[in-house]
């Protein structure tokens, strides 16, 4: 029987159990997924713990992401610039185990627009990224991947977003949100990547009416599941996604690996993941 889990501290309000829980159900897998809390000063104690072979793999959220990133034996060459993982999957090496990262937050943030907004990154000039934290780096990541022209990361302090850009280089240019009214009108991309929304809160002076009557506006805060930014959106005809798709599709990657099925991210498993939020 293959065993995954996911760790973090806290973990009890993690959604991964459910959604591992409900594929592992749906294709009659014997598997199991469990959450486990694991304190910061626990977590090297925990990949000996990998090394040992009782999972096949698991997920990694808040606050290991960056820890994990660095006691990982093996990097996704693709995710790994972004500095932070999300899952980890036990491998086989020459000399015994080895613990294997990757991003799939890099995967999942475009898969999830990709079935809510097919084609969002074609002939889009300019994008602006809400935000220069954790959450930030895998969108940038992805952005910086998807031939979109450039992406400006307008952040708070300003300094986290030339540094963000800086590191993730490509076609990324860090700015302060002061910057919204001159970067906004080019913009038919915005994606907020900052707490900014959760339990209903909004940000001060971002006018949506300067961004193009096509823009598409997303959020990965998905609690609440339409938040100001989104709502405010909404009322003025812009296409709006919500964060929880981003969710349900960054699980798909590493339940593929650890079990062997490629699960569907179906509106079956939206609605009940949506009736906890
Ligand atoms: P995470 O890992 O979830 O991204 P984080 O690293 O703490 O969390 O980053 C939070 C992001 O939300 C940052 O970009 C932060 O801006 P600062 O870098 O200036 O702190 C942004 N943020 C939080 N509260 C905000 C607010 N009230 N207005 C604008 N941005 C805010």
């Amino acid at each position: 029987m293959k065993k995954a889990f996911v760790i973090g501290f806290p973990i009890k309000h993690s959604r991964s159990p459910l959604i591992h829980g409900y594929w592992l159900k749906t294709y009659g897998i014997e598997g199991s997924y469990e959450a486990i809390e694991v304190a910061p000063e626990a977590l090297p104690a925990f990949f000996e713990r990998l090394r040992t072979g009782e999972f096949a793999g698991g997920n990694v959220t808040v606050p290991h992401k960056e820890a994990a990133f660095r006691l990982c034996d093996i990097q996704d060459p693709e995710t790994a610039g972004i500095g932070a993982l999300n899952t980890l999957d036990v491998v086989s090496g020459a000399d015994g185990l080895r613990i294997h990262g990757r991003n799939t937050d890099f995967y999942g943030f475009a898969a999830n627009l990709d079935q809510q907004a097919p084609g969002w990154a074609e002939g889009v000039d300019a994008a602006v990224v809400l935000g220069a934290g954790g959450a930030a780096r895998a969108v940038a990541a992805r952005l910086a991947a998807s031939g979109i022209g450039r992406t400006y990361i307008l952040n708070r302090t300003p300094e986290r977003a030339h540094r963000l850009a800086r590191e993730l280089g490509g076609t990324l240019e860090g700015r302060g949100l002061g910057d919204w009214p001159r970067v906004a009108p080019q913009a038919r991309l915005v994606v907020n990547t900052t707490t900014v929304g959760m339990g209903g809160t909004g940000f001060e002076g971002l006018d949506l009416s300067l961004l193009p009557p096509d823009a598409l506006v997303t959020d990965i805060v998905y609690t609440p599941l339409e938040t100001p930014l989104l709502a405010a959106a909404r009322a003025r005809g812009l296409r709006t996604v919500d964060g929880l798709g981003m969710l349900l599709h960054q699980a798909v990657p590493g339940f593929e690996s650890w079990f062997g099925v490629r699960p569907e991210v179906t509106r079956q498993l939206r609605q009940i993941v949506e009736q906890t939020l």
